[in-house]
């Protein structure tokens, strides 16, 4: 898979692009991301890649032609499944989007600045508009570094234990369960006797139950819909 991220902030992604899971999953070869600097693109002097609104008002916009000259070269080099801008205008990211754009070869994800881009780029070139949720940040690339966290984490090998992405909380509807580790009494408090019993079916029912219980407390809207699809 390959991930094309288009910024005029580009450093604001190093970190989350270059550390752990993300990283591995670079070097062992399963996920290609390039960012791309959108001054690189721009036919304008003092690499301009926004300006003032036409009717006026607060806020910069983001310019048509760095982000078309982006897209197009990028597009011209190889066929993409998915056009992606970072807005808080988008639709919700969740799991299951995650997990469709996981099965995907080539997205470009366009990193949303100031007061939004030109009306014409979303009507051009964008497939999808992606919101990470209803707050407003300074820019996409947050937004961009979180989508790709997400997907990459999901790629065949990424993981080390392959089993562990179907296990994540939201992949079945439920939040996950609650997990312990050594030591087994801390300050008075006992890890679960159950989970100590090595009954592998208890433990898959105790862990089923908790996942349940924590799901209708902490999620009622998830619930909700899980008792819906039953
Ligand atoms: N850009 C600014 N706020 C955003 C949000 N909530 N989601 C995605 N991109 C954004």
């Amino acid at each position: 898979m390959r991930i094309d991220i288009i910024s005029c902030v580009p450093a604001l992604l190093d970190s989350p692009l270059n550390h752990s899971i993300v990283k591995r999953g670079q070097q062992k070869g399963l996920v290609e991301i390039v960012v791309h600097n959108l001054r690189d693109y721009t036919p304008y002097a003092h690499q301009q890649t926004d300006d003032y609104a036409y009717g006026g008002g607060a806020g910069m916009v983001m310019m048509i032609e760095p982000i078309a000259r982006c897209i197009r070269q990028l597009q011209a080099e190889r066929t993409y499944d998915a056009v992606v801008y970072t807005s808080p205008d988008g639709k919700v990211f969740d799991q299951a989007t995650a997990n469709s754009w996981s099965l995907l070869q080539n997205i470009i994800i366009l990193c949303g600045h100031y007061k939004g881009v030109d009306e014409r780029v979303r009507q051009m070139f964008i497939t999808h508009e992606i919101s990470i949720g209803d707050y407003v940040l300074t820019g996409g690339e947050l937004a961009a570094a979180i989508i790709t966290d997400a997907i990459v984490r999901l790629l065949p090998g990424v993981l080390g234990d392959e089993t562990s992405a179907l296990t994540d909380s939201f992949q079945d509807g439920l939040l996950a369960p609650p997990v312990y580790t050594r030591p087994e009494l801390y300050e008075g408090m006992q890890v679960p006797e159950v989970l100590m019993s090595g009954n592998h079916s208890k433990i898959d029912a105790w862990r089923h139950e908790q996942a349940l219980t924590r799901t209708a407390e902490r999620r009622p809207d998830m619930y909700q819909r899980l008792i819906v699809a039953d």
